[in-house]
């Protein structure tokens, strides 16, 4: 992961970066960096923990400079430390930021030992410049000593680099992480996210995989993998501060469970008509390729992934398909048959996941009939590089755990099982009784949020606790799985998802009155099954919290049976999500984790 940011500018850039460092710490918060060059040296400054540390340190050294690098990192090779942070450099002259993984690190950390270098760090990143240096020893210019270096390393990379001989330009490179240039007033920037130089431009070039590009206050020029100039094309995005600051609320979580009555209506609309989803809303042809699909593949990530097991049991209730679904860091290696007229779908909120990513490269190399995501960010690479896509338009999700995104997720999977099935002729009153509801979804999920108050006289009970368990059935489990992950990702509280039949083949020895147990209960045909399952827990003295529907009626010794919303039961796992967000946000909140900012993790990984 790591968030980069370079700008060449006529003014000072040490705020902008820091500013941009800010906007990217999503992508990781241990440690951060900056080098600025000063005409006759560069100032080196580094700190380990949040960028506001590298803030404060800026603010007391207050360096001046028009030209800079900066980093924010989330740990792969060696410890979060300051030696580990970015900038890296080598001997005094070459700096240099990167995001991704050299895998071939320790063959050329070799290398370079032998040619007299040494190191200061643990990361894989330092070698770059060293490399760097080398070649701008032998009297290259800085591009061609980036392709000389480019053609020894393997894996994934954004660099920006900056020598000192050099104060005009800053060189930067892209191979399977990303990186653009932002087209300023009177500067040019790059950077590994538009976000983080939103408030600077909204033109950008999204530099291709093999690009190495220059940058300087007055111009930039791009060259592809085979060193020629070329013109990429510039895309426009605006985005507003109101989407990238948290507004009145505590946390960047809390401000996105509340946007998402709007997040959805996003999603939705324009995409519905009167009794039925529109056609090609997956992109010009989508709808006649539809009618060939026979089996579709999934593969995500995290949360995303989740979202996809839901969207299963849709495409098999609505579309009439057969689905498999895989984790995408797994899909790979396990040889995976690929079925005639098969549709791989990738899910995704940023969009550069690097095992979504690379699942997605996978598989364009088989025989499926077409590849199709659902992502957030309509310029990332999986947008760029699927034949069909469709964006869930939440906005920026900047809390790390994600909500409005899962939530706008399953609404867009429900529009591709809806298309899937008007494709194939299947199941059109269904058809019609789902988009009627979806038209009403954002109101009852505006609904579902008033529960926050009982939540809040559940949540200590909860935040008291060391472990949870989570439980739910058929389409519920992987809201469940969603429950459990949120709830241990933000409060770091144990917690595990099963479907509520297998508890007697196992988890039901860890009931005792320390260990709450959530359970979805709506109405569904196996209510009656899953309240027997509910029994079981209480009859060994576990204290259940049940969202259910007002029709199931059970007798609690302890904990609370809260009622849900009345729904139509195919769009309910969106309903019973929003509940479990906000349980998860208040037990935090009590531990008083980080919220926004989890240890140990981070929102988009670019890494495998
Ligand atoms: C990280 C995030 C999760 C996210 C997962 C997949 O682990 O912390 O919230 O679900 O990546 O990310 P994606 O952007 O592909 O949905």
């Amino acid at each position: 992961m790591c968030g980069i940011i370079a700008a060449a500018s006529n003014r000072n850039v040490g705020k902008l970066l820091v500013q941009g460092l800010h906007k990217m710490e999503y992508r990781g918060y241990d440690s951060a960096g900056i080098a600025l060059h000063q005409l006759d040296k560069i100032a080196h400054l580094r700190t380990l923990g949040k960028v506001k540390l590298l803030e404060d340190k800026m603010i007391q050294e207050k360096p001046k400079s028009k030209l800079g690098i900066a980093h924010t990192r989330w740990a792969t090779h060696g410890e979060p430390s300051e030696e580990n942070a970015h900038p890296h450099k080598s001997n005094e002259r070459v700096y240099i930021v990167h995001n991704g993984i050299i895998e071939n690190y320790l063959e050329l950390k070799d290398y370079l030992k032998k040619e007299g270098y040494s190191f200061t760090s643990q990361t894989d990143s330092e070698l770059i410049a060293h490399l760097l240096d080398f070649y701008l020893n032998k009297d290259k210019t800085m591009i061609d000593s980036m392709y000389m270096t480019l053609d020894k390393l393997e894996g994934a990379y954004a660099i920006a680099a900056i020598d000192k001989e050099d104060n005009k330009n800053i060189v930067v490179a892209r191979n399977k992480s990303p990186l653009l240039i932002g087209l300023g007033t009177d500067e040019f920037l790059a950077a590994s996210d538009p976000l983080a130089i939103s408030q600077l431009t909204n033109e950008f070039i999204f530099l291709e995989d093999g690009d190495v590009a220059q940058i300087s206050a007055d111009d930039y020029v791009i060259f592809d993998e085979s060193k020629n100039p070329v013109d990429r094309e510039i895309t426009k995005i605006d985005i507003s501060n109101q989407a990238t600051s948290k507004g009145d609320y505590k946390h960047f979580m809390e401000k996105e469970i509340y946007e998402q009555p709007q997040a959805i209506l996003n999603t939705i609309d324009g995409r519905v008509g009167g009794d039925d989803v529109l056609d090609n809303i997956f992109g010009l042809g989508s709808s006649e390729l539809f009618e060939k699909v026979k089996r579709v593949q999934i593969v995500a990530c995290g949360t995303s992934l989740h979202a996809g097991r839901v969207a299963a049991n849709w495409f098999s209730a609505i579309s009439e398909l057969p689905t498999q679904i895989d984790y995408a860091s797994e899909y790979r290696y396990r040889n995976p048959h690929v079925d005639e007229n098969s549709l791989l779908v990738t899910i995704s909120q940023s969009g550069e996941t690097a095992d979504t990513l690379a699942a997605l490269r996978y598989a364009k190399e088989k025989e499926y009939i077409s590849t199709l995501t659902i992502c957030n960010v309509p310029t990332s690479s999986l947008a760029r590089e699927s034949d069909y896509s469709i964006f869930t338009n939440a906005g920026p999700e900047i809390g790390v755990a994600s909500t409005k995104a899962f939530t706008t997720q399953l609404a867009a999977l429900m529009l591709l099982a809806l298309s899937l099935a008007k494709s194939r002729d299947k199941n059109p009153k269904l058809r019609t009784r789902v988009v009627t509801a979806m038209r009403s979804l954002s109101d009852t999920v505006q609904e579902t949020l008033k529960l926050r108050d009982v939540i809040l006289e559940i949540a200590p009970e909860i935040a008291s606790k060391d472990n949870a368990l989570f439980l739910g059935r058929g389409i519920f489990y992987p809201i469940a799985k969603e429950g459990a992950l949120k709830l241990k990702e933000i409060s770091y509280i144990h917690a595990e998802a099963y479907p509520a039949g297998e508890l007697k083949h196992g988890p039901l020895a860890l009931i005792d009155e320390d260990m709450p147990v959530i359970a979805l209960a709506p109405e569904s045909e196996i209510a009656e099954k899953l309240v027997s399952n509910l029994e079981e827990v209480k009859a060994r003295g576990g204290t259940l919290y049940v969202f259910s529907d007002p029709s199931i009626s059970m007798d609690l010794k302890a904990g609370r049976l809260i009622n849900m919303p009345k729904c139509d039961f195919l769009l309910t796992p969106i309903i019973y999500t929003i509940p479990l967000q906000i349980l998860s946000y208040e037990v935090a909140l009590l531990r008083g984790t980080d919220i926004d900012q989890p240890r140990n993790l981070a929102k988009s990984v670019t890494v495998e």
